[in-house]
């Protein structure tokens, strides 16, 4: 179980209001969150499209909180440059968007921002023990990725297989975890071993007024 210090929440934008996006970022970041979540997809890898480079470059305006970008692209590589230009502090590519994962997080590390790997609920741990000297962040997909407002699958045993790992490494990885994250799930997992929750529904679901109480929930 990691440290309660070290525990980051990171409220995931997509079930933000679209409409007043960058008034909602400042919402979150006045909330307390510690990273903002921004799901990027394109119709392809996953049956939903969200937004670009372009729009993470003008919230970049609104907050200086870590951006956390959650690539859920195929081919993602030729799209990386235009995500740091934008002012990505993480990003974050799926093992299962393409062939070359190890080529990916060089890639985003030689841009000079870190590099996070995501694995899809049925991909196992084991395909990303060959990359783990090149990533920042571990990203446990909870539910299966595209749409917010899923169940939670309960997948511990990967979240305390992940945090094996880490500890083996022997340097700091955020393990985050994103899908169905509640007050109750993140419990589950923060026990497991994660340490960065990205929960959408839980954070948004009653508008502003309620971001910081929903926040702190999740910190248990
Ligand atoms: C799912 C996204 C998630 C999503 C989580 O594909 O990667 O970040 O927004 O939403 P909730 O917390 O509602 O499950
Ligand atoms: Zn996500």
């Amino acid at each position: 179980m990691p440290p309660k210090n070290t525990i980051r929440i990171a409220p995931s934008i997509l079930s933000a209001d679209f409409s007043k996006l960058g008034e909602e970022v400042a919402a979150i970041d006045k909330a307390g969150a510690d990273y903002i979540h921004i799901d990027v997809m394109d119709g392809h890898f996953v049956p939903n499209l969200t937004f670009g480079a372009p729009v993470v470059k003008s919230l970049r305006k609104t907050t200086k909180k870590i951006f956390d970008v959650h690539l859920m692209v195929t081919p993602v590589d030729p799209l990386l440059q235009s995500f740091v230009d934008a002012g990505s502090d993480i990003i974050t590519a799926h093992v299962e968007a393409g062939p070359h994962i190890h080529r990916t997080l060089q890639a985003i590390r030689a841009a000079g921002v870190k590099a996070g790997v995501s694995l899809n609920p049925a991909t196992p741990i084991e395909s990303i023990s060959h990359v783990m000297d090149l990533v920042d962040l571990i990203l446990i997909m909870t539910v299966n990725p595209g749409f917010g407002g899923q169940s939670f699958i309960d997948l511990t045993g990967k979240i305390s297989a992940a945090r094996a790992m880490i500890e083996r490494e022997g340097r700091e990885i955020d393990l985050e975890v994103d899908g169905g994250i509640t007050p109750q799930t993140a419990k589950m997992c923060i026990q497991a071993g994660a340490n960065v929750l990205v929960a959408g529904t839980a954070v948004f679901k009653d508008g502003p007024g309620k971001y910081g109480e929903y926040i702190q929930a999740l910190r248990g």
